[in-house]
Formats: C-alpha cells, sequence, structure tokens
C-alpha cells in the first residue's frame, strides 16, 4: 500500500490505519528539524527590533543556558516565540502547545503565560495594562514566569551580546523532541526546576 484507499475517515480499514500509524510515526521523528526551520525562519519576520526574532530566541536560549538552567529550560527559551509566526495574538499559547508533551509543565505554563507578565516592561507605554500579570498572583510557577521574563525574555535584544549559534542548540532540540510524549517523568506536575544554577552558571563549556 502507498495510500489508503478511502475518501471518509469511517470507511477506513484497520490495515489502513495501522499504515497510517507508521507513516506518522517516520513523520513525527521530523519535528524537530521542522522546529529548527521554523526559527530560522524567525529570522524574516517582525522588524524593528534591534536583534531579528531569531536572533532574540537564541539570545533568550543563550541566557538560560549561561545561567545553568536544564535543557528544559533552555530549549523553551528557544522556543517561545516560535508562535510570532502564525499566532500573533496568542504566539505565547501556541508556543506553549508545542512544547507541552516533551517538557516539564512548570515550562510549559511559563511559556505559555510570559506575553502576560511580559507586560510588566512595556504594557503601559501601548496603553495595555503593565500588571496583567497580577491575574497570576500565588501561582505555584508565578516567579518562574517573572523570571524567565526578566533574565531571559525582556533582556534579550541587545545586539552586542555574544549569543551561541543555532547549530549549538541543535542537538539539545533534538534530545527533548525524541523523548515519549507526555511521558509523567519529564512532566513531573507541580514540580519546580531553578532558572539559576550557581554551580553551572558561568562554567559551561561554549
Ligand atoms: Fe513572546
Ligand atoms: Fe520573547
Amino acid at each position: 500500500m502507498d495510500r489508503v484507499k478511502f475518501t471518509q475517515m469511517k470507511d477506513g480499514t484497520p490495515e489502513e490505519y495501522q499504515f497510517l500509524t507508521e507513516h506518522e510515526v517516520a513523520y513525527t521523528k521530523g519535528t524537530a528539524s521542522r522546529l529548527l526551520a521554523a526559527l530560522v525562519d524567525l529570522d524574516e519576520g517582525l522588524s524593528g527590533y534591534q536583534v531579528s526574532r531569531l536572533g532574540h530566541s537564541l539570545q533568550s536560549a543563550t541566557r538560560a543556558y549561561r545561567d545553568g538552567a536544564d535543557i528544559d529550560w533552555i530549549v523553551s527559551a528557544l522556543l517561545h516565540d516560535i508562535g510570532d509566526i502564525y499566532a500573533p495574538y496568542n504566539h505565547d499559547e501556541y508556543a506553549a502547545t508545542i512544547i507541552r508533551p516533551f517538557v516539564r509543565e512548570q515550562c510549559t505554563w511559563v511559556v505559555e503565560k510570559h506575553g502576560d507578565f511580559q507586560m510588566l516592561y512595556y504594557g503601559h507605554h501601548v496603553g495595555g495594562n503593565q500588571h496583567k500579570r497580577d491575574a497570576y498572583n500565588g501561582h505555584k510557577y508565578f516567579d518562574d514566569c517573572a523570571d524567565f521574563c526578566e533574565r531571559w525574555d525582556q533582556a534579550s535584544f541587545d545586539p552586542a551580546y555574544d549569543t551561541l549559534p543555532i547549530d549549538f542548540f541543535e542537538p539539545m532540540v533534538h534530545d527533548v523532541f525524541s523523548r515519549a510524549p507526555y511521558d509523567p517523568a519529564v512532566i513531573r506536575p507541580g514540580e519546580r526546576e531553578a532558572l539559576q544554577n550557581a554551580g553551572l552558571a558561568g562554567q559551561r563549556a561554549e
């Protein structure tokens, strides 16, 4: 079989669905590469800043890496704005949806809410609510999202910063997206890892 015969899903046979599942599994293995390619596409988007969207993403991830953060944090920082391409009005939710099966719940929540938390830095300049993040006061990941924005997101628009190249992060993206989806050992609901690891910060090889 090189393609199914049905024209409506309800008419498919078990063999056809087995065939499609095998195709899907093979296609899924390419997710990391497709995301990395999409990240490069970001480079063409959203001008006006001193760094491109790709530059901002790489700079955020570089800062996470240099803070000694773990791989879930680094990949989350790298992909946090990937939604800018197709979902300019909810880019945070879009990115969170992509990473949710493969990273800790803590990181997904932070990526999902980072847009609201970022308002702290510019909301008052654009007639928005600077304190939108207050809606999450008391949430177990509130401080993590506040730190993520302060240390990695709002800080990463500096063209003079020594940003690591995309090749550096490529193996990490492959590692994360080759995990079993929704593995409880990865998601670890409610558990928190620090954004900064004093033992590793500044010590990592580059
Ligand atoms: Fe963002
Ligand atoms: Fe960002």
